[in-house]
């Protein structure tokens, strides 16, 4: 069975597609290498011992996907592809706009004229913006997120509703919590393009050396240690459930489903928390200051993953520790191809 994969090469997707061809699916990858490199093509097959079928083009580009459509049979959609930076968002948000939402409507409308089911969506925990109980669950309110970024992937969900509803096909909507670490053969990871903004990979570049210091984003929230609290989830944990969320579309003997899950460890752990267990993990040193809060942040975010180990039989199996081993080991990878 062939799947599409946007966005395969890039920090998620490479990981999924992994387990993808472990799985005996067939990969076909377009990225449009607005955000991936092509050595992850090759890593990609020394881990898995195959060679997905890869495009390079954006995905903007109907006429190019149709092409992909007439050449293979494509049973389903991992929809990786999109612009990610929340920050760059405001300052760009038509590019947000274009970008995440004009490539999703291109594929949903391939999936529409040729019958096709089966679509699962990369959605985020900033749905939810700041919730008011924790842990967060599938039901908990969503809140109009600040940024362009976190829109498109409300305005992502509900076109996918629509598109399940209207013409009766299958789709899961996964709502990450916040992915960490790095493939375990230190063959795949994420990208550091310019300053990171996420805290993990600043992190890593400031025990490497490349950063002076972290600037931990204020300790005066409402917190035990006073800095914010995230659920780190294990990159390779949340490929996998991509995997049981497919076969779960797949095999479904419904026409149309809507399925809404949280990826999540359950699990959340403060910012001084993660600088404590990235030195214990690599036995480095990550030096910081405390600095005012970042605008937008929210105080705390976990979540209720009780749904996927129901419904899909997934569940977060990694320690924190555990992944933050693996970014090291990436960060070794990446400084020794230099
Ligand atoms: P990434 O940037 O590493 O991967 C996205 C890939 O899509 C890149 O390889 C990029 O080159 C490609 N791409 C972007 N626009 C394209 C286009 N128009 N045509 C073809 N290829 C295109 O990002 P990631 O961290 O792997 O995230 C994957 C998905 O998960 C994204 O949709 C992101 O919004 C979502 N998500 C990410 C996080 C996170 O913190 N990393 C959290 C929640 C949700
Ligand atoms: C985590 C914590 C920071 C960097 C973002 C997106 C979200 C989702 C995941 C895609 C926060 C603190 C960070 C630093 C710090 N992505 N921090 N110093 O903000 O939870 O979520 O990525 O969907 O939509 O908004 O992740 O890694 O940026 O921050 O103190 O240099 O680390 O303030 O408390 P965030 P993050």
């Amino acid at each position: 069975m062939t799947i599409l994969v946007t966005g395969g090469l890039g920090y998620i997707g490479s990981h999924t597609v992994v387990e993808l061809l472990k799985n005996e699916f067939e990969v076909v990858i377009v990225d449009d290498l607005s955000n991936s490199e092509r050595f992850i093509l090759q890593n990609i097959e020394k881990i898995a011992g195959k060679k997905p079928a890869f495009f390079p083009f954006d995905l903007k580009r109907k006429e190019l996907l149709t092409q992909i459509f007439d050449a293979y049979e494509i049973a389903g959609c991992i929809n990786f592809a999109a612009y990610k930076a929340v920050g760059e968002s405001q300052e760009k948000p038509l590019d947000y706009y274009e970008n995440n939402l004009f490539t999703l409507i291109n594929i949903l409308q391939e999936f529409k004229v040729r019958n096709i089911s089966n679509f699962i969506f990369s959605s985020s925990c900033t749905v939810y913006g700041q919730a008011d109980e924790m842990p967060i669950d599938e039901n908990t309110p969503l809140k109009t997120p600040e940024s362009s970024y976190g829109k498109t992937k409300q305005m992502g969900e509900e076109i996918l509703k629509d598109f399940a509803t209207a013409y009766g096909r299958r789709v899961s909507l996964l709502r990450y919590f916040n992915p960490i670490g790095a493939h375990p053969s230190a063959l795949l990871g994420e990208l550091p393009i310019g300053i990171p903004n996420n805290l993990v990979p600043y992190v890593t570049q400031t025990a490497a050396g490349i950063r002076e210091k972290l600037n931990i984003w204020g300790n005066d929230y409402p917190t035990e240690d006073g800095t914010a609290i995230r659920d780190y989830i294990y990159v390779v944990d949340l490929a996998k459930a991509h995997v049981k969320a497919l076969q779960k579309l797949i095999t479904s003997n419904e026409e149309t489903v809507i399925d809404i899950f949280n990826i999540g460890t359950g699990k959340g752990s403060s910012v001084l928390e993660v600088v404590e267990a990235y030195e214990r993990a690599n036995n480095v040193s990550v030096p910081y200051e405390i600095c005012e809060r970042r605008p937008g942040d929210i105080t705390i975010a976990y979540a209720n993953a009780d749904k996927a180990e129901r419904e899909l039989g997934w569940k977060a199996e990694t320690s924190l520790e555990e992944a933050l081993r693996t970014t090291w080991e990436w960060q070794k990878y990446l400084e020794s191809r230099l």
